[in-house]
């Protein structure tokens, strides 16, 4: 016969024990719509597993998109076009365990992939469904205007939604490649057209990529009730994201010109990804990234 064992202490995991106490309050819509009304900027990485989630969580960072980057990152795919529902919440409930056992503060937003919200709006609700019972708090879906209608079902069945406009990876071969989305006057004025249409369906929040800093800057004046966070948009959005393994310095390739490495710059004795989130939050909220004429268009 086994002896009975703690199977809550184990020699791998780094996590801390699931009852530590929170110090700190969670991160809410109303607490997220006030840090957005008194100007104070939003932190937000992707995270796609336990550990990263907690250290993230742990280093002040008050929303983790589980985003469909993943396929890149984690599933060496090229594009997120591969990426399947079951794999997302998959790696949804990884990073809600994690949360769990570290402070558990985070806003957790799940990515909604590729053909899992394009049939009707009927579809899009069983695939917020999943990651909602995964532990997300929030879905995320790209696309324009055509996504308003989803929005709202989502919005009104009570799931809070957050939009994508401007470069969605997603649709990558119809736009012919990551380029700045929103340029010239008719662009632009498309571009608005949808992020408003997004925010009276009901949008809290609204990722803009790779659109040019002016565009969204004025977008973040004239969004009231919808927090725009940027990647490589610019200084002027409620809040920023990066996704993870970049600001990390673990893009091997080219890496986007949105992107600062916060490993960088730090003393190698005292290097560490916890570190680096810290340094990413604070240069967010201080305003010193990312620079318009550095990481931006
Ligand atoms: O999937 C993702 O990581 C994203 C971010 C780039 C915003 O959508």
């Amino acid at each position: 016969m086994t002896s009975p064992s703690n199977t809550s202490v184990t020699p791998y995991g780094t996590l801390p024990p699931s009852s530590t106490p929170s110090t700190r309050k969670p991160i809410s819509l109303p607490r997220l719509r006030e840090m957005q009304a008194h100007g104070e900027k939003i932190t937000m990485l992707t995270a796609y597993d336990a550990t990263f989630a907690a250290v993230a969580d742990a280093a002040g960072v008050e929303c983790i998109l589980v985003g469909d980057s993943l396929g890149m990152v984690c599933q060496g795919l090229t594009s997120t076009v591969g990426v399947t529902l079951e794999t997302m919440r998959h790696h949804t409930e990884c990073v809600a365990n994690g949360l769990r056992r570290s402070q558990a503060t985070a806003w957790l937003i799940g990515d909604l992939p590729f053909g899992s919200y394009h049939e009707s709006k009927e579809q899009a609700l069983r695939s917020a469904v999943v990651l909602m019972q995964a532990g997300a708090h929030m879905v995320k879906l790209e696309g324009g205007g055509w996504t308003a209608e989803t929005v709202r079902f989502l919005v009104e069945r009570g799931i809070p939604v957050c939009a994508h406009l401007g470069l969605t990876p997603q649709t990558v071969h119809a736009l012919g490649g990551y380029r700045v989305q929103g340029k010239g006057e008719e662009a632009a004025a498309t571009l608005k057209r949808h992020a408003h249409e997004l925010q009276d369906a009901g949008a809290a929040m609204m990722v803009l990529e790779m659109v040019p800093a002016a565009l969204s800057a004025e977008l973040t004046k004239e969004l009231t009730h919808c927090a725009t966070i940027g990647i490589g948009a610019g200084s002027g959005t409620a809040g920023q994201v990066l996704v993870l393994h970049d600001m990390l310095g673990m893009n091997l390739g080219k890496m986007p010109k949105f992107v600062r490495n916060f490993m960088e710059g730090a003393d190698n004795k005292t290097a560490s990804v916890r570190g680096a989130m810290e340094a990413y939050v604070r240069a967010v909220k201080d305003g010193s990234f990312p620079v318009n004429a550095q990481h931006a268009w």
